[in-house]
Formats: structure tokens, sequence, C-alpha cells
């Protein structure tokens, strides 16, 4: 047995989460059959060296408004293969791309399958199986192609979910998913997180979430921060990037941290939410990386808040 294999369990997950996983998470970690190899020296030489060069390289896009329409073509064009009939489309092309994961603030290879995309789908188990089971309504703004939407339905079959993106293919992808898998309480809405729709309201008891859609915000936040404070959900979950939540100290992390700024990802939306907490306006329930993350960022860490309600 080559002793630089890796096969993650359960149990390595409730470490790195801080927290006891539901036999329903563990059973999907271990459906998932996470396989990979511990990088060598010269292999992680070569990794940096890619991180470094990517670093250094002017071309690189940087994240903003400037790309609605990069993102309404790419979603289209996931929108036309699933008009060939392949759900599986609807997963973005950019996930295990170079076969490289963060994890632990090291690097692996996976051997298995989807790595990158399943230890993605095991943090939002995680979250979705903790905050959504007995939500009534359930809305990701900045959904994209609604993939995550289906493990939304997989823990919640009766609350009415709700896909929100400013692309206009996202609405008719989600919409053909509806449609597909007879769901009629799955809606989709436009929506622009730097300029909120103040008529779209949050029904009760409901719970708000994004992965990795206010990445693309930089520090323009604010409108959707102000946006939540009104509407008051009870719930807002995020997994984003966090710069605040890496060791400034640590290579791994703060390679990471360069790359938030070279794309322009989000930045200070903790410390704003820290400010808010101060404030007595929010409770922060939960501010945690996970030790996850993709060759270039660890830009799946977590933060749990609610809005204070005053009466
Ligand atoms: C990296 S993708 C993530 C999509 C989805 N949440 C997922 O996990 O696959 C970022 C998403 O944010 C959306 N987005 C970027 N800026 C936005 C804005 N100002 N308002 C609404 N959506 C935006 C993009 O259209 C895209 O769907």
């Amino acid at each position: 047995m080559n002793n630089n294999r890796i096969h993650l369990t359960p149990r390595d997950f409730e470490v790195v989460f801080q927290d006891n996983l539901s036999e329903f998470v563990k059973k999907k970690i271990k459906h998932f059959n996470f396989l990979a190899q511990m990088v060598s020296v010269q292999d992680r030489d070569k990794i940096l060296l890619k991180i470094i060069k990517t670093l250094l390289d002017p071309q690189v896009a940087k994240a903003g408004r400037h790309r609605q329409l990069q993102w309404e073509k790419g979603w289209a064009e996931n929108l036309k293969a699933l008009k060939s009939h392949k759900i599986e489309s609807i997963i973005p092309l950019y996930f295990g791309k170079y076969n490289v994961v963060r994890w632990r603030q090291e690097f692996l290879r996976p051997r298995s399958s989807n790595f990158e995309y399943n230890m993605l789908a095991v943090i939002q188990y995680w979250l979705f199986d903790k905050y959504l089971r007995s939500a009534e309504c359930i809305y990701e703004f900045g959904c994209g192609t609604g993939h995550n939407l289906l493990r939304v339905r997989e823990i919640n079959p009766k609350a009415q979910i709700w896909g929100l993106d400013w692309t206009h293919s996202s609405q008719e992808i989600i919409k053909m998913i509806s449609a597909d898998k007879n769901d009629s309480r799955l809606f989709a809405d436009n929506f622009d997180f730097s300029n909120p729709d103040k008529n779209f309201s949050l029904n009760k008891k409901s719970v708000v979430y994004t992965v990795a859609a206010l990445e693309q915000l930089g520090d323009n936040f604010q409108p959707f921060i102000d946006f939540l404070l009104e509407k008051k959900p009870e719930i807002c979950l995020h997994i984003e990037p966090i710069a605040e939540l890496l060791n400034e100290e640590n290579l791994v992390d703060y390679l990471s941290i360069l790359y938030f700024k070279k794309r322009n990802y989000l930045s200070g939306f903790l410390l704003k939410l820290r400010e808010l907490k101060e404030a007595g306006k929010i409770k922060i329930h939960m501010a945690k990386r996970t030790f996850i993350g993709s060759l270039y960022i660890e830009g799946y860490s977590v933060v749990v808040w609610s809005p204070v309600f005053k009466t």
C-alpha cells in the first residue's frame, strides 16, 4: 500500500469543520469515496510555480460588473447542452480543471472522480442539513446554473426554492430543471447584487444562501447586505472566499489571499459583518474556514448570520 495515498473519511471532515456530522452527511462522504495522492516535493514546487506565474500574469481577468456578458454567454452554453438532455451539463466546467485540490493548507492530487466538486458538495450537505431542513423558503442568490439547488431539494422536499442570478440563461436553465424534475416549487428570478430589486420580497421562515457568488463582487457587497437587513431572512449562509479567515503567515494560504486580490474577489465582507454585530444589528452564528479549496484558492469558507429582529 502506497503511504502517500489518502482516503478521506467522515472523521477527517469533522476535524476540519470542527463539528459532528449527521449520519446523512457521513453516508454521503463514504459514497463519494475520496481518494487522493499527497504531492511529492517536486510536484509541490511545480504547483507553487504555476500559481506564482498566474499571479504575475497581467492577462488574468478581474471579476466585476464588466463580466456580466461573459457569465451570460457561459451559462448559455450550459443551457444549450442541457437542451440536448444532459442534466450533468448544469455542473460548471471550472470544477476539477487542474486535478489539484487544497486540503488542510496542502495540495492533493485527486485519484477519484469529481473530487473537488464532491468536496464542495460535502460542505453544502453539512450546512444544508444543519440550517435548511425546516425552512419554508430557500433562496440562492447568484445561483448560476442552479446545480446546488438540487442538493437543497434533496434535504428539503417541501420548501419553495428560488434560484436568482443576473444572467437570463440562469432563469431559463432553472425553468427547464423545474419542468424536467416536475418540481412545481422550484422558481427562478433575475437579481443583481449591486442593484437589488426592493420589490422582491422574502417569505417568512426563509433562508438565504450564496456559493462562490459574492466572490464576484470585490468590495461592492453593501447593497446586498442592506437588502438582507431590510428583508430579514431567518438565516443568511455563505460559502465564499474570506481572506479574513486565512493565515497570512502560511505560504499556501498567502498565495490564496494574493489570488483573491488578483481577481478582485470578495474583500472586507466578514469585517463588515463583524462591525454590524458590534452595532447589535446582526448575530454571527459561524465564521469558519473549511481547509478545502482548489488550485489557486481556498474559496469555500463559511459565514452564517442573522439580522436582529427588533420588536
Ligand atoms: C462562480 S459562479 C457561482 C454560481 C453558483 N453559485 C455555483 O455555485 O455554481 C458566480 C455567479 O455569480 C453571478 N453573479 C456575478 N455577479 C453578479 C451580480 N452582480 N448579481 C447577480 N449575480 C451575479 C454569476 O452570473 C454567476 O452565476
